[in-house]
């Protein structure tokens, strides 16, 4: 595997890996790899001939009061698991070449863009529909992978791609990959790092508690009620606070008041000691 941080050097090696009609998966990431960006790259291998990953901590996409400077950093720990996995070339750019002195353009994906983790975080997508149109213009892959751990990110990442054409054949075909768990459910995330023992135990509540408002939700309950439980499940399970637990249509995030068979999406984040935890499940028809 090469590890690459200058722009140049990177167009040298997508286009050697692109020779003779080859193509590239591309798994953008932050770093702190553990299983759930390991699938990515598996996933990654079956779309394409060759996986490029990148790691960078993007300060764009973090606020004032976030955790950019705890953020965990090891890029040599990383670099070895992606190796392991085959990945052809690992882009770990640093904040400077990013975004030089003067830099001044934004992304904003309104609408998509401003509800759940985007009323909780402002600017927050905008920093990663920022980096992530930049990452797709530097390697210009084939396929990206994205994981739905971060649905909303998803979301975005498809709207953007489709509104900016950077979907194929231009850049990028966008795929998602299902959350990857715990064996307790507790979806796995960098930021479980910042959980104590007890608290880690605790956090797998969290996705017991979105089971069983799913299982009510498509059984007919009532979807505000539904909803209020969950909240106070979650509270109870050990978490500090709900920052929300929506019930939203897949893909334009619109809320749901009530379900009727559509296709839609649990969201939930709260807070437990220092982290803030993500989580969504699809709700369906049974
Ligand atoms: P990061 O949190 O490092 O995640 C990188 C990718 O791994 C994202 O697509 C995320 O959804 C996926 N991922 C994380 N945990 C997962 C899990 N348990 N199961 C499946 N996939 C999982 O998301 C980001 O970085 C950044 O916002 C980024 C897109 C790189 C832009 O900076």
């Amino acid at each position: 595997m090469q590890t690459i941080n200058r722009l140049e050097d990177l167009r040298k090696a997508v286009d050697a890996l692109k020779i003779r009609g080859k193509t590239v998966a591309f798994v953008p990431t932050m770093g702190a790899l553990h299983e759930g960006h390991l699938t990515l790259v598996r996933q990654a291998h079956r779309h394409a001939d060759h996986v490029v990953a990148s790691i960078f901590v993007n300060p764009r996409q973090f606020g004032p009061n976030e955790d950019l400077d705890a953020y965990p950093r090891r890029l040599a720990a990383d670099a070895a698991l992606l190796d392991a996995e085959g990945v052809a070339v690992l882009w770990a750019p640093t904040v400077d070449q990013m975004y030089p002195e003067g830099y001044a353009t934004n992304i904003s994906v309104s609408g998509l863009g401003d509800v759940a983790c985007g009323a909780a975080r402002p600017g927050h997508f905008d920093g990663v529909a920022t980096v992530v149109c930049k990452l797709f213009n530097q390697v210009r892959p084939d396929y990206a992978l994205f994981g739905e751990k971060d649905w909303q990110q998803l979301a975005i990442i498809r709207r953007m791609a489709r509104d900016l054409d950077l979907t194929q054949p231009q850049v990028a075909n966008i795929i998602g990959v299902e959350t990857v768990r715990e064996a307790s459910g507790l979806a796995m995330s960098s930021r479980n790092q910042y959980l104590t023992g007890e608290e880690r135990a605790q956090a797998a509540g969290l996705s017991a508690a979105m089971r069983r408002a799913i299982a009510a939700i498509q059984g007919g309950a009532d979807v505000a009620q539904s909803l209020a439980t969950l909240n106070a499940d979650i509270l109870s399970a050990g978490f500090t606070s709900v920052d929300y637990a929506d019930l939203r249509d897949a893909a334009t995030l619109e809320a749901i008041e009530t379900f009727t068979g559509q296709s839609a999406r649990l969201l939930v984040a709260a807070r437990i000691g220092a982290a803030r935890l993500i989580d969504n499940m699809g709700v369906g028809l049974k």
